[in-house]
């Protein structure tokens, strides 16, 4: 394809504005995909992405467009809106030239519409404002247009406006694509450097490697050789996504296509890397990606021990797809050998256990997840604590934890109770901006381990679903925390050990002893259940005993039933954990660490 009529563009957005949508009408109107083949958010490949409605992976595709007589290729990336799919967006704008900016005419500008447009911003793309859901009774295209136009210093007549539903003004934005974004601008005599972006582990075909080229073309049957690792691959095939996998001899500069090598080993496909060839090999490799920071820890151990291997070739799998998981083996009294697992957030951490279980048919416990600290100790000894089981035992002399800078989209009239949220999550207030007369941005530093939990669920239920929120790392600060543990029947579970703040620890103690009085059965014995913060007992349950008689209910001599429910009892035991004496079923543990 002639560089000139190239145009790669991504769409970016709040979560819910409607990218997906728009983008179901550029490839139905471009002809990509036919009437028949047709379904709603066509891109949002993965099954998890459908029942959910949402956008978890940025998803490339070619977009044939005629404009005055000319057909130009537009590359076109559906990006997540998500918080938690930051990085996904971040690796997005590396591969393009312009964004489409799309806000909802209903809404106006959320949290994640600034955060990414200032990424699109840093990374020097041309930006086009689109209000989307005009179609809608409820949108005010005007009073958004010139919150718009006010961001972007433009004139609010320069925002367009579209309906993804109904695919009204979908036909000016392509033409406004090829008339502001500019052609790549590579140099196609040069040497082969392609960005890798993304990657996935494909059953059948093995790993497909998605690039961006940037310089010189790169034909099929040529040597590659990934620039970091200095490995070097036959390539399979090479290819464009339209809107399926098509086989082509070749990619220029500026072009976005696939590759499969056919090597199996995972750790050879690396996003970030550049592809060059063999015989004439590029000097300097592409700037790449920063590794993201994981946010939050959390345990992920095979309910039946004997798959942890194949738990490790899932998450090495999972990995090619997901460049922000992080994970090293851990191994926990209670629960057998596993994984410390990093995540960027609380859906990061769902959407990967889910798709282990899903893709990959594990059956996973996952424990209560946490933020990192840094403890030292009387004697000057430092640790960073990601799992709370680590923590030293001794004298704590510091502990320090990480900080975010919160920013908050609301109407004015929930400022009040915004305030008291972030008060109650130890916030410390900073700026508050009016982006319309009825809207503010306001700015807290608060603690990550404050927000990432239950903060977003509690900010939606206090303003009625209004206010939107976006946070970056920024800093740490020492804190009083202590660490509390779960003890039953003297033994400590490493499993139910958690990390939190001293004000906050009494009601840990009581709310974790209280839901596995609850949950874990009576038995033959008495069972104490006790928090502690060290040697000190916090709080205390009691399970009392008793001998369950599964038969008590059988009247008469049915011998067959009887059989029955004992066999049932034998198979429900099965699935117990026994902690000392005491047997714990699995399920009991899913429920205690699912909501920490
Ligand atoms: P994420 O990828 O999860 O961030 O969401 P998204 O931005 O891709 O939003 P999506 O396209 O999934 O749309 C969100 C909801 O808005 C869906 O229920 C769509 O049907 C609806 N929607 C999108 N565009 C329009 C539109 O132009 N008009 C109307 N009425 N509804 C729309």
């Amino acid at each position: 394809t002639q560089q000139s009529l190239i145009r790669n563009f991504c769409i970016i957005a709040h979560i819910d504005h409607g990218k997906s949508t728009v983008a179901d009408r550029v490839l139905q109107l471009s002809g990509v995909v036919s009437q028949r083949d047709m379904h709603d958010q066509f891109l949002d490949r993965m099954d998890i992405e459908q029942e959910r409605g949402i956008t978890i992976k940025s998803q490339a595709v070619r977009v044939p467009w005629v404009k005055d007589g000319t057909e130009y290729t537009l590359g076109m990336i559906d990006t997540p809106g998500h918080v938690d799919f930051t990085y996904e967006v971040s690796r997005a704008l590396e591969a393009c030239e312009g964004a489409v900016l799309l806000v909802d005419a209903t809404q106006g500008i959320e949290a994640q519409t600034l955060s990414n447009l200032y990424m699109a911003i840093e990374h020097d793309l041309t930006i086009i404002p689109v209000l989307n859901k005009i179609d809608l009774p409820s949108a005010d295209p005007d009073r958004h247009a010139a919150e718009i136009a006010n961001l972007l210093g433009c004139s609010p007549d320069d925002v367009l406006r579209v309906s993804g539903k109904t695919g009204e003004g979908i036909r000016e934005l392509l033409n406004q694509i090829v008339d502001e974004v500019p052609p790549p601008h590579g140099q196609s005599q040069a040497p082969v450097r392609a960005l890798i972006f993304d990657s996935v582990y494909d059953p059948y075909r093995g790993i497909v490697t998605y690039i961006r080229m940037v310089d010189g073309e790169l034909k099929a049957r040529q040597k590659i050789r990934m620039m970091s690792l200095g490995t070097v691959h036959d390539p399979g095939e090479l290819g464009v996504i339209c809107p399926d996998m098509i086989a082509t001899k070749a990619l220029g500069a500026g072009e976005v296509g696939y590759v499969i090598t056919g090597v199996k080993d995972v750790a050879q496909s690396k996003v970030g890397d550049t592809i060059t060839t063999e015989t004439l090999p590029a000097e300097q490799p592409l700037p790449g990606y920063r590794d993201p920071q994981p946010m939050v820890y959390s345990g992920l151990f095979p309910v039946d021990n004997a798959q942890f291997p194949e738990l490790r070739e899932a998450l090495d799998k999972l990995k090619l797809n997901d460049a922000a998981l992080v994970y090293e083996p851990e191994t926990s009294v209670a629960l057998g050998f596993g994984f410390r697992c990093g995540f960027l957030g609380l859906l990061h951490m769902e959407i990967v256990s889910e798709r282990l279980s899903r893709e990959f048919g594990l059956d996973l416990i996952s424990t209560a997840p946490n933020v990192t600290y840094k403890v030292t100790m009387e004697d000057g000894s430092q640790h960073l604590v990601k799992n709370p089981s680590e923590f030293p035992d001794g004298k704590v002399k510091k502990i320090v934890e990480p900080l975010v800078a919160a920013s908050i989209i609301t109407p004015k009239e929930f400022i009040g109770s915004v305030m008291d949220l972030c008060q109650d999550h130890r916030g410390q207030m900073g700026t508050m901006e009016y982006l319309s007369p009825e809207r503010v941005e306001m700015h807290y530093t608060m603690p990550l381990a404050e927000i990432v939990f239950d903060f977003f669920d509690q900010l939606k239920s206090r303003t009625k679903g209004y206010a939107s929120l976006d946070y970056h790392e920024d800093g740490e600060q020492a804190a009083d925390l202590v660490k509390v543990d779960i003890l039953i029947q003297g033994d400590k579970i490493d499993a139910f050990s958690a990390i939190v703040h001293k004000e906050k620890s009494y009601t840990y103690g009581v709310m974790m002893t209280k839901k596995l009085r609850e949950l874990i059965p009576r038995q033959q014995f008495e069972i104490p259940i006790q928090a502690a913060i060290g040697s000190r007992i916090i709080a205390r349950e009691t399970i009392r005993a008793l001998r369950k008689d599964v038969l008590a209910k059988c009247y008469g001599g049915d011998i067959t039933r009887k059989r029955k429910l004992l066999e049932k009892q034998k198979a429900g035991k099965k699935r117990m954990k026994m902690l000392g004496h005491v047997e714990v079923p699995q399920e009991a543990f899913i429920a205690a660490l699912s909501t920490g």
